[in-house]
């Protein structure tokens, strides 16, 4: 269960923008505290130049969970993994927001904007925000991941 207290950090591109001010707006209005890195708009933009921002916070901050958003989820995922300290998982159902949390720890959901309704994204995000982590077996497994070399 995610403290409210705890600033979410959310990105996106225009393909995730509309899904990430109705997923915002819920989100205030359930108490929650959040930073919007951007895109403020429909306006065709980048998607590393929104999602770097969020993802180096959560990698610097590693007890914060972040939200990321692009058209097809894939480009925002691809980007946040660069970082070693995150696990961003790519999410189209809700058992998959809940089992990325359970057995991954993942510290960033990433949505598919432009291939899911706008309240399949918010249950996910909520489920999302309310699943713990339920190490035993899994942690080494999440322990192993940034093993490279
Ligand atoms: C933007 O048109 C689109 O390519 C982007 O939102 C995302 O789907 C990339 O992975």
């Amino acid at each position: 269960m995610t403290d409210k207290n705890k600033i979410i950090i959310i990105g996106s591109d225009h393909g995730g923008f509309e899904m990430k001010e109705f997923i915002k707006e819920n989100l205030i209005n359930n108490g929650y505290k959040i930073k919007d890195i951007g895109t403020h708009s429909t306006e065709s933009v980048d998607y590393p130049d929104f999602i770097h921002p969020v993802a180096k916070a959560i990698n610097d901050n590693k007890n914060e969970l972040g939200i990321i958003f692009c058209g097809s989820g894939n480009g925002a995922q691809m980007t946040a993994n660069k970082y070693n300290n995150v696990r961003a998982a790519l999410c189209w159902t809700e058992e998959q927001a809940k089992l990325c949390r359970m057995h991954n720890n993942a510290n960033i959901i990433s949505i598919p904007g432009r291939f899911i309704d706008l309240e399949l994204g918010l249950k996910m995000v909520k489920i999302f925000l309310t699943t713990d982590f339920e190490g035993g077996r899994h942690i080494q497994r999440v322990n192993k991941i940034s093993q490279i070399s």
